[in-house]
């Protein structure tokens, strides 16, 4: 077989065999296929797609290119969640450790990334805690898992390889929009990783891959498929990425608002989806009926037991669990600039995409794989879409290292809020179930 002829297959729309798929993913997994030909292959289907049949083929030759974790060792239900990814995004840093507090016999190991673009991944945030080392064994992952319930650490480079060289390659030929191309990204880490049961949290927006909500549901509805079809429990929720989540996007930012969800004084519609994702998992797990799990997960916020199995990880990670308590202990950034109204009147707008470019430019991103980021850089927005806003009141405080990064992030930020005369329809946080 060539990779010639299964590159002008696809290119003329035309459906791929199991053979010439796997051919496709060995030849990535073992280095035999250059990266010029890859790249063709990833535009071929970004513009031809792929069909449910060839997705859920290429997901399982993702799978095999490497090890599948068992987890053995670990005697109960292995729940994970996933995010598409969107801007704001600390929900896993809050769900792991309320379900780990529900205290139910389910675990959550949680295979994280750092991410490239508007701001950091989970890893990212989560070292914003000196001294945290997410880059651990599988042994030591798994002791963690055991010990407190969840784990939330690097992804293991063992599990589904073809999909970091996959990635890689996306990421720098604007492929990385295509919805099959990210169904088997997604299902085969979450597959590789062992879990029985899968929470999808598919993003819809501006800050997300899937800007309306057909491309959203289409994205679900293949995951749930390939899920169920490697026999895996699967859950999709849509949940809106045209505005950021919460009220902080940078690293540090986001891990001190993560913390202020565990400590029951979070966000209101961040709160609401970490309750909605993490009674998800419960319930996909067979804890009870959707409302009892929703006042089990809602409990662990209250009563403190969340935000301690968040300072256990810290801690078992290398950290100091202080951190989770006292939040003056996170560096601070040099520079803090506030963005003020304009005018007086009602936010309508504030878009994910923009926020997270101003975030991008202030330095809590990375542009190429393997960058230093600034964990102190990021925006804390002051008000949310609909909140009434008086000219010369504050938007916004803005984080730097410098003051030129500093007043980029400023004419970013600036463009991405709208204020209005009359308060805007309300947005659901929540939107579908899949
Ligand atoms: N998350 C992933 O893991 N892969 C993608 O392609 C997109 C989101």
């Amino acid at each position: 077989m060539k990779m010639y002829d299964v590159i002008t297959k696809k290119q003329s729309g035309r459906e791929l065999t199991e053979e010439e798929i796997e051919f496709f993913v060995n030849g990535v997994a073992d280095g035999s296929i250059p990266d010029y030909q890859i790249s063709a292959f990833l535009m071929a289907v970004w513009f031809r797609g792929m069909t449910e049949e060839e997705t859920g083929i290429l997901t399982e030759c993702m799978v095999t290119s490497g090890e599948i974790d068992k987890l053995d060792s670990i005697i109960g239900k292995k729940v994970d969640k996933h995010s598409t990814g969107g801007v704001g995004d600390k929900v896993s840093l809050i769900v792991g450790p309320m379900v780990a507090a529900a205290n139910k016999g389910i675990y959550v190991p949680k295979m994280a990334g750092r991410g490239l673009g508007f701001t950091g991944g989970t890893l990212d945030k989560l070292e914003s805690c000196k001294g945290v080392n997410t880059e651990i064994s599988a042994e030591e992952f798994e002791n963690i898992v055991k010990d407190l319930g969840f784990c939330i650490a690097g992804q293991s480079k063992r599990l589904a390889p073809a999909d970091g060289k996959l990635s890689a390659l996306r990421d720098v030929t604007a492929t990385s929009g295509s919805i099959p191309l990210i169904a088997a990204s997604v299902m085969s880490k979450k597959i590789a990783s062992g879990s029985e049961c899968i929470v999808l949290d598919v993003k819809c927006g501006s800050g997300s891959f899937c800007k309306t909500l057909r491309d959203a549901e289409e994205l679900a509805r293949l995951m749930v498929r390939i899920g169920a079809r490697a026999k895996r429990k699967t859950v999709a929720l849509i949940t809106d990425m045209s505005s950021p989540l919460g009220c902080a996007v940078g690293n540090s930012v986001e891990m001190i608002e993560a913390i202020r969800v565990l400590e029951g004084r979070g966000d209101e519609k961040l709160t609401e989806l970490c309750i909605t994702l993490a009674a998800n998992m419960l319930y996909a797990a067979n804890v009870d009926d959707l409302e009892s799990c929703k006042a089990i997960a809602e409990e662990t916020l209250y009563d403190g037991s969340a935000l301690e199995k968040l300072a256990d990880l810290v801690e078992r990670l290398g950290g100091d669990r202080n951190y989770v308590y006292d939040t003056s202990l996170f560096e601070e950034s040099n520079v803090t600039a506030i963005l003020v109204a304009e005018k007086s009147g009602y936010i309508s707008r504030i878009d994910a995409y923009e926020v997270g470019k101003a975030a991008s430019v202030l330095g809590a991103g990375r542009e190429v794989v393997g960058q230093t980021i600034d964990h102190t850089a990021g925006i804390i927005l002051n008000k949310q879409i609909g909140d009434r806003i008086e000219e010369g009141e504050a938007l916004a405080t803005l984080q730097a290292q410098t003051l030129e990064r500093a007043q980029a992030g400023m004419e970013y930020l600036f463009k991405a809020v709208t204020i209005s005369d009359y308060p805007p329809e309300e947005r659901k946080i929540i939107i579908k179930s899949i």
